[in-house]
């Protein structure tokens, strides 16, 4: 496994490898769902390449850019030990010199749900993704279902910008009792850990509700909410959605594929998940 960290060597790298090339960018602090992108990646190409990177611009100024997770040397392990080919680990100016001043500006799919309770974020993923599109030069790009709405803007900016690299998407790895993996489950007290499959226990409830032929986006909403409101712990909920897949746009009746979102706070860790319902 080759370990690279400037953008021209990992260019030189990508340009002779056996193709097809996979993609699996990540900010690190692995865990088995990036390692199932990763092993989905090995499954379907020749060549697999990784990338970890914690992007600054994605995180906001109160938020966790100066203590997320980081241990390169056990993701590095990680990664080889999955037969991962080339990793490209670039420092924050490898990524933004000085001067650099060119944004991708994802349009009103990027400003609800995650997007509004967090302002920038999808600006900031949709550069980096772009930019490392642009170094690796991958022909698939590997995304999990977990950030249902990155995976929403990823796709948008690869069609709306004529983009190379088919975008996969990887089902939620979850821990036995149902909460979603996630770099942040490391900040959960065990109080707040036990209380957090929750989550997955509403959101199972509107895939339970839907599959018994209820269509209407309120009432599934309000089932969601009632569970989630049954854990005292839960400090605080940002939203419950039910919107289209693709365009996250809020329904009133589950005619068609459905996103069924949540994101709430433990404490100070703020958690998101979702389910789908309404696809074949
Ligand atoms: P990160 O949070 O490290 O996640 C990297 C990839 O792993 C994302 O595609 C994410 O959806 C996927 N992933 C995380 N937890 C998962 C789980 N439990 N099951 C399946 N897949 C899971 O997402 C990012 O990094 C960044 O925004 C990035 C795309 C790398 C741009 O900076």
């Amino acid at each position: 496994m080759q370990t690279l960290n400037s953008n021209t060597t990992t260019t030189q790298a990508t340009t002779t490898c056996p193709r097809p090339l996979g993609l699996v960018p990540t900010m690190g602090a692995l865990h088995e769902g990036h390692l199932a992108l990763v092993r989905r990646a090995r499954a379907e190409c020749a060549t697999v390449a990784a990338s970890i990177f914690v992007n600054p611009t994605q995180f906001g100024a109160n938020e966790d850019l100066a203590t997320y997770p980081r241990d390169m040397e056990r993701d590095l392990g990680l990664l080889e030990a999955e037969g991962v080919d080339l990793v490209y680990a670039p420092t924050p100016e490898e990524v933004y010199p000085p001067g650099f001043d060119t944004w991708i500006e994802p349009g009103a799919l990027a400003e609800r749900l995650e997007g509004a309770a967090r302002p920038g974020h999808f600006r900031g993923v949709a550069t980096v993704v772009a930019k490392l599109f642009n170094v690796v030069r991958p022909d698939r790009a590997y995304f999990g279902q977990k950030d249902g709405q990155q995976l929403a803007v990823i796709r948008q900016m690869v069609r709306d910008l004529n983009m190379g690299p088919e975008i996969v998407a990887v089902p939620t790895v979850r821990d036995a009792d149902g909460l979603a993996l996630s770099s942040r489950n490391a900040y959960l007290t065990p109080e707040q850990r036990q209380a957090a499959p929750v989550i997955y226990r509403a959101l199972s409830e509107a895939q339970r509700l839907w599959l018994d032929g209820e269509t209407g986006a309120g009432r599934l909403r309000a089932a969601v909410l009632e569970v989630l409101k049954s854990e005292p712990l839960l400090g605080g909920i940002d939203y419950v959605s039910v919107a289209d897949a693709g365009t996250l746009e809020e329904l009133e009746q589950v005619a068609g594929p459905a996103m069924v979102s949540t994101a709430v706070r433990l404490g100070q860790t703020r958690l998101i998940d979702n389910v789908l319902i309404g696809s074949a």
